[in-house]
């Protein structure tokens, strides 16, 4: 066992923090997503947050939030408003609730209206829909408000639903076969019906769509568009801003072909509140509609009532994002750029602005208003850890350690190569001092236990967590190291910890280890608290000079008035 001596050199370098081109950065297939970027989540702990695999923030004011658990269980929380929670007792709720009826089923596809009402269909095919029903837009042939979830039926015996979508007050299903359903609100054709009926129950979109598969369905407000396996696109409903992209603003009670789009092959559209957007399978990106606010990103805010390519000198996009209770629009390019325009936080941004943004789900969490899901968002755990996860994982596990130290009589268990990449101070030490044949066991005897061993955890993780008394042991080590954001750690914990017992000792500590900072605030503390400071033991320990020091001071800022 060779004996180092912990202190004999400190060397203060500057820290190295070389930044990361931002493209290379977000350069990753599957972004992580972070559902706490709604405020709705930002309440739960980590293993809540753990257990949720899908995740929809919907509502006026995105004030209602729903989410499916690893287990298949559907929680609903938030404001009640048109009973849209399904708990069936009509409560407002901050604390998630279960929504038994649905539990164990596995939701393929979820999605709101403005009522708000929720459809949802399950991996069988079954489609159930609850809250705001005035104009039949749960389908089950009433307009009563749907307090919990009401299994929809009616014309989709022995069908089985895919995709679910929903405009304000309409709704729609399409099936494993390639056929469209809508229902519920059509004062603008929207329903497809060929009237202006409202629509109780779910009814095939015929016409021009009967002999097609569909294999997308999408909705405006008021708007419905959907795309067949070719690749076309064909709208119906509401078109007063040119939102179907059929050259003219006349609503259309049956399906029309997007002549605009001709020769291309759509793979995937998107509706926003009066506009819509397409992305085709060469990664060409079109968009049509209102542009009050910019939101088509053509530079100007005419509407355009035909398709119009946007985006075009920028590289190929893969995903196109917007909803139809937003203006705001998100696109992702290939190397994982993502786009925002359109309505962004109340200004109109009518060009594609670059964001630093992972994904198109966080423009909508932080720029759209209200701040919804444009999608079911996927929130993907697997086994796979972080490079922060696995080393903190390995700090003080003997089997993968190629070090160990001895405090205490006590072993830690480290590797050398993080020390060195970690720490200067262990980097000087392997490099000058270092023989490797010498024992792998380093004796610290300057230090307590817990101290060193959270200065190396420290390394590890980036966290610490000691007691303040503990912290002041380490302040010192910190400082011997020059390890600087160790030094203001620990200040954090001690200054979070002064109480009158230990305030004489926190400002000796921190007059020895020169923290100025933390001096002062202690010295602040000892005199708001001075009768009761002068009555402690760590009083009457502490040392003649720092004693007259502290007189001297406390005296001139007025702590003994005569
Ligand atoms: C829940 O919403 C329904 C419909 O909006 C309403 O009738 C009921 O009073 C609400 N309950 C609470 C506690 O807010
Ligand atoms: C439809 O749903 C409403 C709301 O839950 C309910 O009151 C009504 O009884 C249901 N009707 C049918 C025919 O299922
Ligand atoms: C707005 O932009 C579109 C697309 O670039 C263009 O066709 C149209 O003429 C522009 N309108 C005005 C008023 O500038």
């Amino acid at each position: 066992m060779i004996i180092w001596k912990t202190l004999q050199f400190c060397l203060c370098l500057c820290p190295v923090t070389a930044a990361l081109p931002a493209a290379l950065a977000t350069y990753c297939e599957d972004t992580m997503v972070d559902v706490t970027k709604w405020p709705m989540f930002s309440l739960m702990g980590p293993q809540e947050l753990a257990s949720i695999r899908k995740a929809c923030v919907f509502g006026s004011s995105a004030n209602e939030a729903i989410y499916i658990t690893n287990d298949d269980e559907v929680f609903v929380f938030g404001l009640n408003c048109s009973n849209c929670l399904g708990t069936g007792d009509s409560l407002s709720t901050i604390v998630p609730k279960k929504l038994d009826f649905l539990s164990g089923r596995k939701v393929v596809s979820l999605t709101y209206g403005s009522g708000p009402h929720i459809l949802l269909a399950t991996e069988d095919g079954e489609l159930f829909a609850w809250g705001h029903n005035g104009y039949s837009q749960l389908g089950n042939g009433t307009t009563n408000q749907g307090v919990a979830p009401v299994l929809v039926s009616a014309n989709l015996l022995n069908k089985k639903v895919t995709e679910v979508a929903c405009g304000s007050h309409h709704s729609m299903a399409l099936t494993d076969t390639g056929e469209v359903y809508a229902w519920g609100y059509n004062n603008c054709g929207q329903v497809g019906s060929g009237s202006t009926a409202n629509q109780p129950t779910p009814r095939r979109v015929s016409s021009c769509l009967q002999n097609k598969v569909a294999v997308s369905i999408v909705c405006g407000q008021t708007s419905s568009l959907a795309v067949v396996d070719n690749g076309e696109v064909y709208g119906w409903g509401y078109n007063g801003n040119g939102q179907l992209g059929l050259g003219n603003n006349g609503n259309q009670l049956t399906p029309c072909r997007l002549v605009g789009l001709q020769g291309l092959c759509v793979q995937q559209i998107v509706s926003g509140y009066a506009h819509s957007m397409a992305l085709t399978d060469e990664g060409l990106l079109y968009a049509w509609g209102a542009n009050t606010y910019g939101q088509l990103g053509t530079g100007n805010k005419s509407n355009q009532l035909s398709p119009v390519q946007i985006l075009t000198e920028k590289e190929r996009i893969v995903e196109i994002a917007s909803c139809h209770s937003t203006h705001t629009s998100a696109a992702k390019t290939q190397s994982g750029q993502v786009y925002m325009w359109g309505q962004c936080r109340g200004q109109s941004i009518v060009l594609p602005h670059l964001t630093h943004f992972a994904c198109t789900d966080d423009v909508f969490a932080c720029f759209a208003t209200p701040s919804v899901m444009w999608r079911l968002l996927s929130v993907e755990h697997d086994d796979f850890l972080t490079v922060a996860q696995s080393l903190k994982k390995e700090f003080d596990n003997p089997e993968t350690a190629d070090l160990k130290f001895c405090v205490d009589g006590k072993y830690i268990y480290v590797h050398k190569a993080v020390l060195k990449i970690r720490c200067e101070h262990f980097r000087s030490m392997f490099q000058s001092h270092w023989n490797e044949d010498m024992k792998e066991v380093i004796e610290i005897d300057q230090f307590s236990y817990p101290v060193y061993r959270s200065f190396l955890e420290f390394l590890y993780t980036d966290s610490v967590e000691l007691p303040p008394e503990d912290a002041i042991g380490l302040l010192d080590l910190a400082t011997s190291y020059c390890e600087n954001r160790l030094k203001r750690l620990c200040q954090h914990i001690i200054k979070r910890g002064i109480i009158v017992e230990n305030a004489f000792s926190l400002l000796s500590a921190a007059v020895r280890y020169d923290a100025e900072d933390l001096e002062e605030f202690c010295f602040k503390f000892c005199v708001n608290h001075l009768t009761e400071v002068t009555q402690t033991a760590a009083f009457w320990q502490i040392d003649g000079n720092l004693l007259k020091d502290f007189i001297c001071r406390a005296s001139r800022c007025g702590a003994f008035k005569n």
